[in-house]
């Protein structure tokens, strides 16, 4: 697998993992920032009553007011701002007509793209109160995130994320959605590499500072296996189980990492009070 430096890369995702700069750190910050406040913005308005077409005009409206653009909106016919993906679904849930009712549990995920840059990121929330497994499910998948982020620094490999998401899900009884991976991004949405949410120490690719990516586990409380609908975008669980994620833009430092999304009002986590 090949590495360029992203300042001589194509705008495109030509296969070679780009390596960043200092500048698209800046530009990935203020991005990301925009993704997390709009995820925070959005919390207070998740209740039984509202439809999920309110909640993405909302996050639009946001988005728009802060010089953003959403990326998703028109993305090869994505034909909204957000994702919103309730209960038993994957990802990609499109907004409309449907009403949040008690207990429901959500994803909802945004991608700003502010002077150039993508900040992708999401979040679970929840409708009133979750049932007991949901809370569970909901709290599995956000240490699933971040044992990912744990393991992202230079000379790790990806699938030393892999893994330790996929042995704290498997560890808890819940399975890791295989269909959808998380990836590179900047100026380009989804870029090389890959990051896949399961897999074995040491194998993959090697993680070198200036690599910038996002980790989206999607973990359920069923089995793994996933269908598209007849709208071709909603992903939802085979075996009609609960399904939850969160996601994280990230950049690969000399130390470390470098978490773009995250959440300044400190909301990311929803049980936190
Ligand atoms: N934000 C999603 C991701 O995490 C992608 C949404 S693209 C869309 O990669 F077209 F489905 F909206
Ligand atoms: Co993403
Ligand atoms: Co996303």
């Amino acid at each position: 697998m090949n590495y360029i430096d992203a300042r001589e890369a194509p705008l495109r995702n030509n296969g070679l993992i780009k390596l960043h700069g200092a500048e698209a750190f800046a530009g990935m910050r203020a991005a990301g920032r925009l993704a997390a406040e709009t995820l925070d913005m959005i919390g207070e308005h998740v209740a039984p009553g509202i439809t999920t077409a309110e909640l993405d005009r909302l996050c639009n409206e946001f988005i728009v007011a802060r010089g953003g653009v959403s990326a998703p909106l028109n993305y090869r016919g994505y034909p909204k701002t957000s994702c919103i993906s309730l209960n038993h679904v994957v990802c990609h849930g499109i907004p409309g007509d449907r009403v949040l009712r008690e207990g429901d549990i959500l994803n909802i995920d945004v991608t700003p793209l502010l002077d150039g840059w993508h900040g992708d990121s999401s979040r679970m929330y929840v409708a009133g109160k979750p049932s007991v497994k949901a809370k569970r499910l909901i709290e599995v998948t956000y240490e699933c995130l971040m044992r990912g982020v744990a393991a992202a620094k230079p000379g790790a490999t990806t699938g030393d994320i892999g893994h330790a998401i996929q042995e704290y899900a498997e560890s808890n009884r819940c399975s890791v959605v295989r269909d959808f991976c998380g990836h590179g991004l900047g100026q380009v949405f989804h870029d090389a590499p890959n990051i896949m949410h399961y897999g074995n120490p040491g194998e993959g690719l090697v993680l070198k500072p200036g690599m910038i990516f996002t980790i989206e586990p999607m973990i359920n409380l069923g089995k793994w296996q996933v269908k598209i609908l007849g709208d071709g975008w909603t992903a939802v669980t085979r075996d009609k189980s609960l399904s939850a994620q969160f996601e994280h833009s990230i950049g690969i430092t000399d130390t470390g990492n470098e978490i773009f999304t995250t959440s300044p009002a400190g909301l990311h986590h929803p049980f936190i009070d």
